[in-house]
């Protein structure tokens, strides 16, 4: 009885949920491999492992610098919509840290909220059955007190601080990642216009994680997915897609951030326009069949 309630209590916490029917549900042999990769392993086999906190702003934030650094790139920026208490925000700062130090890619942190907690819901698009007005408050004092110093919140409705916000993006750091969890369709999609920048912005590639895509109530006709379908419609040249062929790339198959990462692309970004885009070799493919 008592083994059962725990046996619940933990299935239902979503750390152990990750433990339990996430990663003991994986090959044998390769949580076997992952345990010698947590303790001799470089920062990327760690991400590739799924061995970080936030595999979901890890592996993101990762490609970003790898693909800043394959353009020839310094810096990124990558930003995090909806902060709250800011665990997720000092979790990505730390992210970025590591990344920084594995890549040699500066990494910039940027953290949008109200301050306030959640605005009012403005219709069931909204999914008031899962968020409501004032949820999510955030003890400003406290976070900017721990931030360090790579990272900046802007306060304020998304709507008023993405303009200012943009302005000030150069193509010395494009922005190479961004998180969506401002909960309401609302509210994402007064967020994606972040993406309706000039080309040299941003990488050619942004991967969107959306977090609240998994909720039983969500569907393509609510929530962040409607938002995204939205913004697909009115955009001829960015497209926000599921991230490619995520899963099977992944080692580990069974983790439920894969199904929330998505990617922005830039059609008309320089490095995907026929005119600029330039590779160093032309491509040949060998054939060993030829006589
Ligand atoms: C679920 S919380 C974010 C949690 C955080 N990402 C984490 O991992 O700890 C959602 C946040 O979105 C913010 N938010 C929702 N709509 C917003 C809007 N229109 N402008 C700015 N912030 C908004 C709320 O204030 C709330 O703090």
């Amino acid at each position: 009885m008592l083994q059962s309630y725990a046996l619940r209590r933990a299935l239902t916490d979503g750390k152990y949920r990750k433990i339990f029917v996430e990663r003991l549900t994986e090959p044998l042999h390769l949580n076997l491999i992952s345990a010698g990769v947590a303790l001799f392993g470089s920062y990327p086999a760690k991400v590739a492992f799924d061995l970080v906190v936030r595999q979901q702003y890890a592996f993101p934030i990762l490609f970003a610098a790898e693909s800043a650094r394959a353009l020839g790139l310094k810096r990124i920026a990558v930003l995090e919509f909806g902060v709250a208490t800011g665990a997720g925000l000092l979790n990505m700062c730390e992210l970025a840290a590591r990344t920084e130090a594995a890549t040699g890619i500066a990494i910039e942190v940027v953290g949008f909220d109200t301050g306030t907690g959640m605005p009012p819901a403005v219709d069931h698009r909204d999914l008031p059955e899962y968020f409501q007005e004032g949820d999510y408050p955030m003890d400003f004092e406290a976070l900017r007190r721990s931030l360090p110093g790579r990272c900046r919140l802007l306060i304020g409705d998304v709507a008023d601080t993405i303009p200012g916000y943009l302005a000030s993006v150069g193509p010395e750091a494009p922005i190479g990642f961004v998180s969506v969890d401002v909960d309401y369709y609302s509210s994402t999609v007064r967020t994606l216009p972040v993406l309706d920048g000039v080309p040299d912005q941003y990488l050619p590639i942004v991967p969107i994680y959306l977090d609240d895509v998994g909720m039983d109530g969500c569907n393509p006709w609510n929530g962040e997915l409607l938002a995204v379908a939205e913004f697909n419609a009115a955009h001829a040249l960015r497209k926000i897609a599921p991230f490619n062929l995520l899963r099977s790339k992944r080692i580990f198959k069974n983790a439920q951030w894969i199904d929330r990462m998505f990617a922005a692309h830039l059609h008309d970004h320089p490095s995907r326009n026929p005119a600029t885009a330039k590779r160093a070799q032309q491509a040949y493919i060998q054939n060993e069949y030829l006589r």
